[in-house]
């Protein structure tokens, strides 16, 4: 088949667009190519004859509209997605994530037999109990900026769904890692913090838990969606059960990186920081899925991948910038001192 795929340059959607192409189908790549985006992470399709870039915005209507007449499914990857830069700066989250997506909508509305597939996260529940798991029907309670812009987007999709009838499958992924994901978000940094012998700066008391799902998984369990008969279900939900405090995963990457537990270093903590996640999985177990990759393997893996390719993307100068603006002074207050 032939797919349009937004956000294709980025951590999850260039692992996608990998497999698809392997898989034999067609793919264009729409990316705005913003900080997040690598082109270098297309680089094992860019020679292929049935891969195509096009670098734009997800909220041009008139480029969308013009490129959904080529394909047969749409799959949106393309958003803001890290929290702490929801805090700083939230309305780039809702013009992306919200306005992309009814820009999407649209294109997919004057289709006719278009499928739309929408990337989504365990986020727009908010933080959850002790105990509990989402299942897909639980209510929404999305705490930070970037969560509500991934809420407000399903709530949009629903509503074209039920209004319009419209296949669009929403898939919520438990917090994903792997190889080529951007170094501000918690692994990626503080893996290559490791690396390089500096601080890592652990959010509060660092008890906070996160479910984690290696990349290859989140990519099996996209095929057994797009592969499901009849469009499959309407809410999928991709996690791995392994759910675990930040400071065990800190103390992980200590471990793989040989550097000392001493260098995990409390700052104060995110705003609003939700303390748990959770996904009920069924759903995708039902497609026949099931994780493979055990976190301590997948932390392996990324250790290599960030040991050999870390070093550029640390180098950016949009990074540095950011990472003296969130960290330097949390840093400073305790013992680390400079970073980045
Ligand atoms: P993150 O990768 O930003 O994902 P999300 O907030 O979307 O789950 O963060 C994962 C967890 O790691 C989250 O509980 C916040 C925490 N964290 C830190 O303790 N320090 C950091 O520097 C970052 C970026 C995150």
């Amino acid at each position: 088949m032939k797919l349009l795929v937004t956000g294709g340059c980025g951590f999850i959607g260039s692992h996608v667009i990998d497999a698809l192409i392997l898989d034999g189908h067609e793919v264009i790549n729409l990316d705005a190519l913003t900080y997040a985006a690598d082109p270098a992470n297309n680089a094992a399709v860019a020679g292929s004859p049935r891969y195509r870039f096009v670098h734009g915005n997800i909220c041009d209507a008139a480029l969308v509209a013009d490129l959904v007449n080529e394909v047969d499914v749409v799959v949106n990857f393309a958003a803001e997605t890290h929290v702490d830069r929801s805090l700083h700066d939230p309305v780039p989250f809702v013009r992306t994530d919200v306005e992309g997506v009814a820009v999407l909508l649209e294109a997919v509305r004057r289709r006719p037999g278009l499928r739309l597939v929408h990337m989504s996260t365990d986020e727009v529940f908010g933080s959850l109990p002790p105990g509990v798991e989402a299942d897909v029907n639980r209510p929404f309670a999305p705490a930070s900026p970037y969560a509500a812009s991934k809420a407000a987007a399903e709530l949009l999709i629903a509503a074209y769904r039920h209004t319009y009838g419209l296949p669009i499958t929403v898939i919520r992924a438990c917090n994903l890692y792997g190889p080529r994901q951007h170094p501000e978000k918690f692994i990626p940094l503080f893996i290559t913090q490791a690396l390089r012998r500096e601080p890592m700066p652990l959010y509060g008391d660092g008890l906070q838990e996160r479910e984690w799902l290696y990349i290859d998984d989140f990519v099996d369990a996209f095929r057994r969606v797009l592969a499901a008969p009849d469009g499959g279900p309407l809410v999928v939900h991709v996690a791995s059960g392994e759910r675990l405090p930040n400071r065990r995963i800190a103390e992980l990457i200590c471990g793989l990186t040989g550097a000392p537990l001493s260098l995990i270093h409390p700052v104060a903590d995110r705003p609003g920081h939700d303390r748990r996640y959770a996904l009920d999985a069924s759903t995708a177990r039902a497609l026949g899925w099931a994780p493979k990759v055990p976190l301590e393997e997948g932390l392996a893996r990324t250790v290599e991948w960030y040991r050999v390719h870390g070093r550029s993307r640390l180098e950016r100068e949009e990074y540095r910038r950011w990472f003296v603006a969130q960290y330097a002074e949390r840093l400073g207050a305790g013992k680390g001192g400079e970073s980045g």
